[in-house]
């Protein structure tokens, strides 16, 4: 039976056009927020899917870089939610109920029926996790962008072995949202976990589980880390800019390692390391293109999908091992979502996850 569903619904809306997205891109940087406060349809539902109302949300830089260059004038932006279950199609996986408390990950920014800054949101039933009475909404948002990162970088990546406890990996940025949870995910492996962060986050990383931390501003901390970890063969790079990445080629080149990024560096192999760009809106299985019909496209990657799955299906019992990031509650309200995205595009938010309740 569903719940007393409206025809239309608020979202937050990318307002830019081609010209002004491709002039951003060119200069990189923008102006005004971009952004729109709109009334849409909500989604219909497939039989497999549910629709959920959301209440929370978490903002994620992906977000502002959608409205900045990439979302189409309309699309609704936002991947993060939580919420309750509000209708259920016929065949939808999940063995969910109306009013179930749900949260997960949404391609948002690309789509004008997709995206988590909206009342509503339609969802496969098995691409969503049920959250337990111990985890609050809020909290529940931050298991999307940034802990399916994680996840897919060290389970579908990186080949983490699991138990091994000699076993190091390089954290680059732990206090990213996706180095935190990057951190709790190899420490539950077994693996010895070394990150880098700025000194005011090394207290923060080690909270997190880091087994050692370094500052990657150091211009010894690669040869350090080389030296007290010889086999270490493993890296994650959650910050992928500047030069992150050679830092990271830097510690594991000796044993002809690899490196995942979460930005494009448009290399694949540096000094006999292997470089792997994730990009983590994989996990939807659809094949898309950015700044279509000339921008890049990406493949369907079911393998990724399946992950997701695995993951979320998981995380009713494991989200009750890890901890959230530090979470940074802006004004609830689609009117205040933009002031959080400009924080981010600002880089004003350091060690915590930006989350608003949508009401
Ligand atoms: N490809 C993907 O699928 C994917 C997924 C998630 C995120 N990302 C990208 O990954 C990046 C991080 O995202 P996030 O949400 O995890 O970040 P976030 O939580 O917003 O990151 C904030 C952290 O960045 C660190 N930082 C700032 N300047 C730095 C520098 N110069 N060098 C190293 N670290 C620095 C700071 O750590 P300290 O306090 O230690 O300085 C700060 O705590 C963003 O660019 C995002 O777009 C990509």
């Amino acid at each position: 039976m569903a719940a007393q569903i409206p025809a239309s619904m608020k979202a937050l809306v990318g307002n830019r056009s081609i010209c002004s997205r491709i002039a951003n891109f060119a200069f990189g940087k923008s102006s005004g927020d971009g952004v729109l406060v709109k009334n849409v349809p909500v989604p219909e539902i497939s039989d497999t899917e549910i629709l959920v109302q959301v209440s929370c949300v978490a903002l994620n830089p992906t977000d502002f870089k959608h409205v900045d260059f990439l979302s189409p004038k309309g699309a609704i932006i936002g991947c993060d939610y939580s919420g309750t279950v509000a209708k259920i199609g016929s065949n939808a996986p999940g063995n969910w109920s109306i009013g179930d408390r749900v949260a997960g990950v949404t391609h948002g920014g690309l789509y004008y029926d997709k995206g988590s800054f909206a009342e509503y949101l339609k969802i496969p039933g098995d691409w969503a996790w049920k959250v337990p009475f111990s985890v609050t909404d809020e909290e529940a948002t931050t298991f999307g962008v940034s802990a399916a990162t994680a996840m897919l970088a060290l389970n579908t990546r990186l080949g983490v072995p699991w138990g091994s406890r000699d076993t190091p990996i390089l954290i680059y940025s732990g206090a990213t949202a996706a180095g935190l949870y990057a951190i709790q995910l190899a420490k539950l492996a077994g693996l010895t976990v070394i990150a880098t962060a700025s000194p005011r986050s090394h207290d923060l990383v080690k909270e997190y589980g880091a087994d050692a931390v370094f500052d990657y501003r150091s211009p010894t901390a690669a040869e350090e880390i080389v030296h007290a970890y010889p086999n270490i063969d493993r890296a994650l790079d959650c910050f992928s800019e500047g030069t992150s990445t050679d830092f990271c080629v830097n510690v594991v080149r000796r044993n002809k390692g690899w490196v995942v990024t979460l930005l494009d560096s448009k290399k694949t192999e540096s000094e006999g390391v292997k470089i792997e760009f994730l990009l983590a809106y994989s996990v939807f299985n659809s094949e898309f293109q950015w700044l279509a019909p000339i921008g890049p496209k990406f493949p369907k990657k079911p393998a990724d999908n399946e992950a997701l799955r695995r993951f979320y299906a998981s995380l009713p019992e494991v989200s009750t091992k890890l901890k959230t990031p530090p979470l940074k509650k802006i004004k609830a309200g689609f009117e205040n979502l933009s002031v959080g995205l400009d924080m981010l595009r600002q880089g004003q938010v350091s060690g915590t996850k930006v989350v608003a309740s949508l009401k």
